[in-house]
């Protein structure tokens, strides 16, 4: 039997098509998906593994990508990790952020009960799709964690994080290999649930200058990626957004793909990483408001940016926004799905 699509365009080989999914894939802009936190709170939803399931496949069953990725959010990890983390309207919050050494000392591998119900919505997924659908696991990359471990929510420049860092370099380092070390057997646990492959999200990774990147952020995702074993999935990485600069950086980490943002110029970056590492992305979540034939257009012409013979990953440049309306969703992959790659 031929491995499903994503994981032959994952391993480099040549496809017939490039597959498709879309970052935060299950999210508010789906009824489905809407429905059900009518019901129950977010958190509750990332720990009733048949709700998780549910609305992971929606994506799958509406618009036919070709993976699913598991429900649940990178800020989970951190509340297992015993850093408590709440949901609310203006994003997630940590109630006790990590500001010294000693506070760092307090987080310990994730809690084994509170993600056990992300692992059992993997082994539904898994169950539930057929073998040309690919399921995902995922977690945040060490240093995305670590800045909301220290800042304690979502920022715009992470000036806490980016102060400790140069205020104390060594705690800085320690904190990020503590939170590589936790998510490794995470990683672990979820492929063995049945993910085929682990996306980790760095996405305010952007914010610390090339140096830090090169000397701190770049050696803690490595570091996760070898701690996975020869045996571990594929691995993709979002390297985060404004990550550009740092492209040849992040190909060095021994991520098999790079999920790049939509202000990085994909021929160049095919040009700037050549055959080591294969590229998915980069459409601006934003131009899903465009009409639809300006969104197919856009599409193919992404695309055509890729070199021929190269196995592209279609995806957005980031997550999908809240207020995009199903049916430009669903234009954006059909017109990725009905792109035939250039040969010559
Ligand atoms: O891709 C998927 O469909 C799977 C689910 C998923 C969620 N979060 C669900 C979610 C994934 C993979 C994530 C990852 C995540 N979470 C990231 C990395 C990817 C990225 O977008 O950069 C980050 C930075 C977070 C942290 C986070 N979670 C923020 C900043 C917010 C608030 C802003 C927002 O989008 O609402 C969340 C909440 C969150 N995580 C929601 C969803 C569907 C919205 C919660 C709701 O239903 O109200």
């Amino acid at each position: 039997m031929t491995a499903p699509l994503f994981l032959r365009a994952l391993a480099g080989e040549p496809v017939e098509r490039f597959p498709v999914w879309m970052m935060r894939q299950a999210g508010r802009y789906l009824p489905g998906y809407r429905a059900v936190r009518e019901k129950v709170p977010f958190l509750t939803l990332c720990r009733t593994p048949d709700l998780a399931a549910q609305v992971s496949l929606e994506p799958v069953t509406r618009f036919d990508v070709d993976a699913a990725i598991v429900f649940s959010d990178i800020l989970v990890t951190a509340d297992a990790m015993g850093a408590p983390v709440v949901f609310e309207d203006g994003g997630p919050r940590l109630t006790r952020p990590v500001r010294s050494a000693a506070d760092a000392a307090l987080l310990h591998a994730p809690d084994e009960s509170r993600v056990r119900p992300t692992l059992e919505a993997i082994s539904l997924l898994r169950k539930a799709l057929p073998a040309s659908k690919a399921v995902l696991g995922f977690s945040a990359a060490p240093f995305t964690l670590v800045a909301y471990l220290v800042e304690g929510g979502t920022s715009r420049d992470f000036n806490v994080t980016r102060r400790f860092l140069y205020q104390d370099r060594a705690a800085f380092r320690a904190l990020l290999d503590r939170a590589g070390d936790a998510l490794v057997p995470y990683l672990r646990a979820q492929a063995r649930s049945g993910a085929d492959a682990l996306q980790l999200f760095d996405t305010w990774a952007g914010v610390v200058s090339p140096e830090d990147y090169r000397d701190l952020v770049a050696p803690a995702i490595a570091r996760v990626i070898d701690g996975l074993g020869a045996d571990r999935p594929p691995v993709l990485l979002f390297p985060g957004l404004g990550a550009s600069p740092v492209l040849e950086e992040a190909a060095a980490t021994g991520a098999d793909a790079l999920s790049v943002d939509w202000r990085t110029d994909l021929a160049r970056a095919y040009a700037r990483v050549g055959a080591k590492v294969r590229l998915q992305g980069n459409f601006d979540p934003a131009a899903l408001y465009a009409p639809i034939p300006a969104i197919e257009a856009r599409v193919r012409a992404m695309l055509d940016a890729v070199p021929p013979g190269r196995p592209h990953l279609t995806n957005l440049g980031h997550g999908i926004l809240p207020d995009v309306p199903v049916e430009h969703a669903e234009a954006f992959v059909s017109a990725a799905r009905a792109y035939r790659p250039r040969r010559t």
